[in-house]
């Protein structure tokens, strides 16, 4: 077999037979490094030379239970795994250094192992001593967890055969090493390998692995994204420095819904679970001012209501800047231009800031309305009536488009004390009189409604 292709990805995994400063798979720059090729494994003559098995899918009918999925009670972590750990599942949890990944796996994998799960957590990063440093400050010193601090890929798989744990946490998988593997730990080769001995353990013998990646940011170390394919569900942990919020947010589940999110505030004491993340979006908001106004969303299975934040200035530039945190560039780019289109209401010569406070990440096209009446607002200089949420999603043609599950939209927003909401008309409601409701068919009437424009 000719060894080509010996530059990869070290962001996405991609492979090229030669260097270049961009990939051309996921667009990023400078993460394209040179690699030693995989070394083949013991030459074999031809393929199908040996005879595996199968078995007729009928057969399997009434002779495996699916086996029940343990809970850790952690509720928030629980959910986004689709209701519980799945025996034999391989799970990448992934997320920038210092967020907070090594915090949340050690508080589950106590928490599991109280549950009556054999868990073994394996650090490649902390001595043992560290681990149950961290442990005894997070008050979880007596938990029935099992400790090892290794590196080497064939030890750690040498003792996970010897203890036969049911679920096994491998912190983190950029440092772990495969003997039998020509390059540095971390490197695309040494990070895929690991994963693929892991996983290919979990199903083997039933044993739920987690693994835990770094996001990096360019350079030589592989992030996660180059696992992401290997394992049955990728979770993000995700924050901003500088606010306590943490999110777990399920990005592929074989197991569950994908999109799901856990909320978790960083305390002195670990990880606490958010039970009511709107509460938390919320709390900073202070009263109605122009530019803010809150959306009713929707993360994963759940109600979520966030502040979106609006600024619209004269540009002191040749070229208005555009800047958005929390929601896609290209989106804003699209209402700005219906806006422009449809409405009349030009934003040539604005500058435009949007915020989506707390530091979620929204993508939902049912934000599209709010951002609108957060445009409005900030241009008009004109705040929303308080206590209104809004959403929906906006066609290029300027009509509004119902909005998924609006009855829970509206329900969270009455339970938070809401008691006005703008939504498109459709979709059903049932609400009671304490909410009052604006039904909106496009934009224009939305815009004339609420700005009286
Ligand atoms: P950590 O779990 O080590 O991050 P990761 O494994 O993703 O690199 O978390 C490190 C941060 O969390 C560190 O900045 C300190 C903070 N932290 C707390 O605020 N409270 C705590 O109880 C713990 C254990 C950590
Ligand atoms: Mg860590």
């Amino acid at each position: 077999m000719a060894k080509t292709a010996s530059f990869t990805c070290t962001a996405c995994g991609a492979s090229y037979t030669k260097w270049s400063g961009r990939c051309e798979s996921c667009g990023d720059w400078n993460t394209i490094i040179e690699e030693a090729p995989l070394s083949a494994g013991p030459a074999s003559k031809s393929l199908g030379a040996k005879r595996g098995s199968s078995i007729a899918l009928s057969d399997l009918a009434g002779t495996e239970v699916p086996p029940p999925r343990t809970v850790s009670g952690l509720d928030e972590l629980d959910r986004v795994l689709g209701g519980g750990l799945v025996p034999a599942s391989a799970i990448l949890v992934g997320g920038d250094p210092g967020i907070g990944k090594s915090t949340l796996l050690l508080q589950g994998a106590a928490r599991f192992a109280s549950n009556g799960l054999k868990t073994l957590y394996i650090s490649g990063e902390e001595a043992a001593a560290q681990v149950r440093m961290r442990a005894r400050r997070l008050g979880l010193a007596e938990a029935p967890v099992k400790l090892g601090a290794e590196t080497n890929l064939r030890d750690i798989l040498t003792t996970l055969e010897a203890e036969r744990p049911q679920l096994a946490i491998i912190d983190s998988i950029q440092t772990m090493w495969a003997d039998n593997v020509d390059s540095a730990p971390g490197s695309v080769s040494q990070v895929r390998a690991a994963a693929h001995e892991l996983t290919a353990f979990a199903k083997r013998r039933g044993t739920s692995v987690i693994l835990v990646g770094h996001v990096t940011k360019e350079g030589q170390i592989a992030g996660p994204r180059v696992v992401e394919h290997m394992v049955d569900t990728v979770l993000y942990f995700e924050g901003e420095r500088g606010h306590q919020f943490r999110i777990l947010r399920a990005v592929k589940n074989r197991f569950g819904p994908a999109d799901e999110i856990g909320v978790f505030e960083m305390t002195g004491a670990g990880l606490a679970e958010v039970v009511n993340p709107s509460a938390l979006f919320l709390s900073e908001r202070g009263t109605p001012s122009p530019g803010s106004v809150v959306f009713a969303g929707i993360e994963g299975t759940r109600p979520v209501l966030v502040e979106i934040q609006a600024l619209v200035a004269p540009t002191p530039h040749s070229q208005p800047r555009r800047t958005v945190v929390g929601w896609d560039g290209g989106r804003l780019a699209m209402i700005l231009a219906v806006l422009e289109a449809r409405c009349g209401i030009p934003f040539a010569g604005l500058d435009v800031y949007l915020n989506v406070a707390g530091g979620l990440k929204i993508s939902e096209p049912a934000a599209d309305l709010a951002v609108a009446a957060a445009l409005l607002s900030a241009r008009e200089d004109a705040a929303l009536p308080a206590e209104t949420v809004v959403f929906g999603e906006i066609s290029l043609s300027g009509a509004l488009r119902p909005a998924p599950q609006t009855e829970s939209r509206l329900k969270e927003a009455q339970k938070l004390g809401f008691t006005a909401a703008i939504a498109p008309a459709g979709g059903k409601t049932g609400t009671d009189a304490s909410l009052s409701l604006t039904r909106a068919t496009d934009l224009t009437g939305f815009v004339g409604e609420v700005f009286g424009a």
